[in-house]
């Protein structure tokens, strides 16, 4: 008799794939992303089971470490994580193992292959490679280059590249690293990560949209009047001035995690669920995505840097006074821009897309508003009826709500709106994984779904091709507008949404 699940309430709902045997090599392994994510991701698979005991990690940097001081400083990395789990770590560092090596050097890389074959034997991984690369953007072309002239990457089925944001700083060179990667390896080897889609409730979007018979069919301009996407974040530039500076908030947030979140809220449904068949839909739509005045960009978009904030007890430095940035900097900490997508589900829908560092509130969401009601029976409280809305919350309170209105108690037939929520952690009482415990798995799987293909990461760039121009070239038609920090951003940003009639939702 098969069991019925009534109660979804804590039930051990988890679906996870075994990883097959595998040797996980990462080179920048002496730097900040191995430390805070990649090792701790790597270390909840193994505390998850999900690590095959014929696993293995080979950490790769310049420093001349020994596989002795490798597994001591990733020990202090996971600092608490290990904690009262003794044996469990040190069955995860047995499988730590730290190789000298530079990606610039093809002879220091050829010598790699004599570590890993090695290794293949120590610890039987069998040839199933995946190779990180969490070194400076500059490497990527270059390192998966001489990946591929040591023979690493000759068996297409058993190695792949794992290749770090940014891809690319725009369009054009975009398109030159997808072809220097694409000679060394085939496409279905390559892994370009956006940890955004790593995450349970970005995923949730396809699942909410297509597993559902309820959303689908108002899924549409016939119903939908616009669509907001937030990422809000209360931090500032932190220790990352170096590549901040040179990348500002349209190139380390929008064109990336940004736009794919845009493409999973607005994708047509795929036929089936395959990589191929999501990305055919998603590369689609974004190839249909333009900025809302392409030809007078300035007119769809804002520019802002957070400026000094907080009070006397706890004063926050603005962005130009942050180490490490040119105290005249016209770096934008803070985008917000309206896009169309010129297809037939989508014309004419305005799509408003924001996101800031030093903002009051950590959040990212989707908001989809829905079209008023065609005639108003009833008083609404405040006015008039608020629409229709459903609210995506990708984090944190992962989970999703849906705004109608209801009839107010009392004699009278006023209306006022109330939400109904769904929540991730009530629903099922365990925290999600971290995007990168999902990717890293998804990737030794060799599975590309929640990947970014050549032709996505390219329709992505050329997407905001005009404005990255703009910036370069008539800077003045774009200033970057102050706001303080730990405020929403610059009024000009509230201005962009009055034109249209519209408020951001403020949560
Ligand atoms: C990174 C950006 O990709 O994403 C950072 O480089 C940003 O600037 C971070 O802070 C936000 O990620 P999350 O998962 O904290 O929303």
């Amino acid at each position: 008799m098969s069991a019925v699940l009534t109660n979804p309430l804590r039930v051990g709902l988890r679906q996870e794939r075994i990883i097959p045997a595998q040797c996980i090599v990462i080179f920048g392994a002496s730097g900040d992303l191995t430390q805070r994510k990649l090792i701790p991701a790597l270390f909840e698979l193994y505390r998850q089971r999900r690590l095959p005991s014929e696993f293995a990690v080979l950490g790769c940097a310049r420093r001349p470490w020994s596989d002795e001081e490798f597994r001591s400083r990733m020990a202090d990395a996971l600092g608490e994580e290990i904690a009262g789990h003794g044996h469990i770590w040190e069955g995860f560092a047995a499988g730590l193992f730290y190789e000298p090596a530079d990606l610039s050097n093809p002879a220091s890389i050829l010598a790699l292959g004599q570590r890993l074959e090695q290794i293949d034997r120590q610890r039987a991984t069998r040839g199933n490679r995946t190779f990180y690369l969490s070194v400076s953007p500059a490497f990527y072309g270059s390192g998966t280059r001489a990946l591929a002239a040591a023979g690493l990457l000759d068996d297409p089925d058993r190695t792949r590249v794992v290749i770090e944001k940014p891809f690319g700083t725009d369009y054009p060179s975009a398109q030159a690293l997808n072809k220097v990667v694409q000679a060394s390896a085939k496409e279905k080897q390559i892994f370009r990560i956006d940890h955004y889609l790593g995450k349970e409730t970005v995923q949730n979007i396809l699942v909410l949209r297509f597993a559902n018979t309820i959303f689908e069919p108002i899924w549409n301009r016939n119903y939908i009047a616009n669509v907001q996407i937030t990422a809000a974040e209360t931090v500032g530039v932190e220790e990352r001035a170096g590549y901040y500076e040179s990348s500002g908030a349209l190139r380390d947030m929008v064109q990336n995690h940004l736009t794919q979140i845009l493409a999973l809220t607005a994708m047509e449904p795929p036929g089936r669920f395959d990589a191929e068949a999501i990305r055919n839909e998603k590369a689609k739509v974004l190839q249909a995505a333009r900025l809302a005045h392409q030809g007078e960009p300035w007119k769809c978009c804002v520019r802002g840097q957070y400026g000094a904030g907080g009070n006397a007890r706890s004063p926050i430095p603005g962005y130009r006074e942050e180490p490490g940035v040119n105290p005249n900097t016209t770096t934008e900490t803070y985008v917000a821009m309206k896009l169309f997508i010129d297809n037939w589900r989508w014309q004419g829908v305005p799509f408003y897309v924001r996101t800031g560092k030093r903002l009051p509130k950590r959040l990212s969401e989707v908001v989809l508003t829905f079209r008023e009601a065609p005639v108003h029976l009833f008083d609404a409280a405040g006015g008039a009826p608020t629409p229709n809305q459903l609210i995506l919350r990708i984090q944190p309170d992962e989970g999703a709500d849906i705004r109608f209105e209801v009839k107010a108690p009392g004699s009278g037939m006023r209306s006022r709106p109330v939400d109904m929520a769904f929540s991730y952690d009530e629903s099922f009482g365990e925290p999600s994984d971290e995007g990168y415990v999902r990717l890293l798995a998804d990737a030794m799987l060799g599975d590309p779904t929640l990947f970014t293909r050549s032709d996505e990461v390219e329709a992505a760039w050329r997407l905001y091709t005009p404005l990255l121009e703009l910036i370069e070239d008539a800077p003045w038609r774009l200033p970057v507008q102050p706001y303080e920090a730990r405020t929403w951003g610059p009024a000009a940003a509230d201005n962009l949404l009055a034109e249209d009639g519209l408020v951001w939702r403020r949560p």
